[in-house]
């Protein structure tokens, strides 16, 4: 069925409402031609949606024409689990990466949840096996095993508790264990270490030794060097940033949370060390802040694209479904359902 030219026009003007605010995209400039050819392939997705009762949950470092064109969700990890687990719809499309999907099919079993591209991995899930958590586990076995939503099934079916970036710090501080085997991010076990010190909170944080190849790049001297030539200038960093960077931002916390601080926070300008999908985002949503270059993208994220989600819809492929051993499913489900019991509310 194909659209009729006012229903084109209707799209293009709605796309571009959004669109047109995106700068930080050097590849892309939005204006109405550029939402004019993207105007059939959303409006073919949200007909198909439609058809298959199917929804887009889409994180927020993904491609702005995904999230403004055919989302029902965007957000961070831990709002896109909530979203997951309530869902009633018959099939998920997610666009983010493959942990993120599995984390969907964990908590909406009978979902079909589909990806986009299977090679959206991510450095830190990629780092450590369920079969290598089960050793480490073996050398502590006194610890409580904390890990990180960005990690495979295998390894949450392994572990205690999940936590995410937003969560991290209260749910850590609230278990009753002093031993904590966290994983698999080497870096953000550095940033938990310094925030329970400050909150009187004593914890031994083991780790195993991933990072994000995206956020452990950032640097202090990037910091410094913005902060000389835009004085006022608030950054604004994610917890798998270094403690070095950590240490020299204004604020650090998870995307959603990043997103509500800048919200919040009058300031001359913004550096936002995360992937540059937040700051397009904030400058859709926040159209009023300014933000100064320093942001990266993460290869994984990128991989997703309109066309793929259509295709995705039209036809997916055996490797774009993703599917759960029915035990492994149930034992990864204890400790997302154990971060949801601890998480706070807000
Ligand atoms: P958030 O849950 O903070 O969105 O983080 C996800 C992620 O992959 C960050 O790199
Ligand atoms: Fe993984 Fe880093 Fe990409 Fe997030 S930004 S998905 S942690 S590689």
């Amino acid at each position: 069925m194909t659209a009729t030219a006012h229903e084109l026009d209707a799209e293009a003007e709605r796309l571009l409402t959004s669109l047109m605010h995106v700068e930080c995209d050097a590849r892309r400039q939005w204006n109405l031609a550029t939402c004019r050819e993207i105007a059939p392939l959303t409006l073919e997705i949200n007909r198909l949606k439609r058809e298959q009762g199917a929804i887009v949950l889409a994180h927020s470092y993904v491609e702005p024409e995904i999230i403004y064109g055919v989302a029902d969700a965007k957000g961070d990890s831990y709002f896109l689990s909530l979203q997951a687990k309530q869902a009633r719809a018959k099939k998920i499309v997610f666009a983010g990466v493959v942990f993120m999907a599995e984390t969907a099919k964990i908590l909406c079993p009978d979902a079909t949840v589909v990806v986009p591209d299977r090679g959206s991995g991510c450095s830190l899930a990629d780092s450590i096996t369920g079969e290598q958590l089960r050793r480490l586990k073996g050398l502590y076995p006194d610890a409580v095993v904390v890990c990180y939503i960005n990690s495979t099934a295998a390894v949450k079916a392994e572990s205690d508790v999940c936590v995410t970036s937003g969560n991290v710090y209260d749910i850590i501080a609230r278990l009753p264990q002093r031993r904590i085997l966290f994983v698999p991010d080497r870096l953000m076990a550095e940033n938990i270490r310094t925030e329970l010190k400050r909150r009187g909170v004593d914890k031994e944080i083991i780790s195993s030794d991933g990072t994000c190849m995206v956020h452990e790049e950032f640097t202090p001297a990037q910091i410094a060097e913005a902060r000389a030539r835009f004085p006022g200038l608030k950054v604004v960093v994610h917890p798998e940033c270094t403690a070095e960077v950590a240490a020299a931002a204004d604020f650090v916390g998870s995307t959603g949370a990043m997103m509500k601080y800048v919200r919040a926070t009058t300031a001359p300008y913004f550096l936002m060390l995360t992937e540059c999908g937040l700051v397009g985002r904030l400058e859709v949503e926040s159209p009023e802040k300014h933000f100064v270059g320093g942001c990266r993208l993460c290869p994984y994220m990128k991989l997703n694209s309109l066309e793929k989600i259509r295709d995705v819809l039209v036809a997916p492929r055996p490797d774009q479904i993703v599917t759960l051993d029915e035990a492994l499913r149930q034992r990864a489900a204890r400790c997302i359902d154990r971060m949801f019991e601890l998480a706070p509310s807000d």
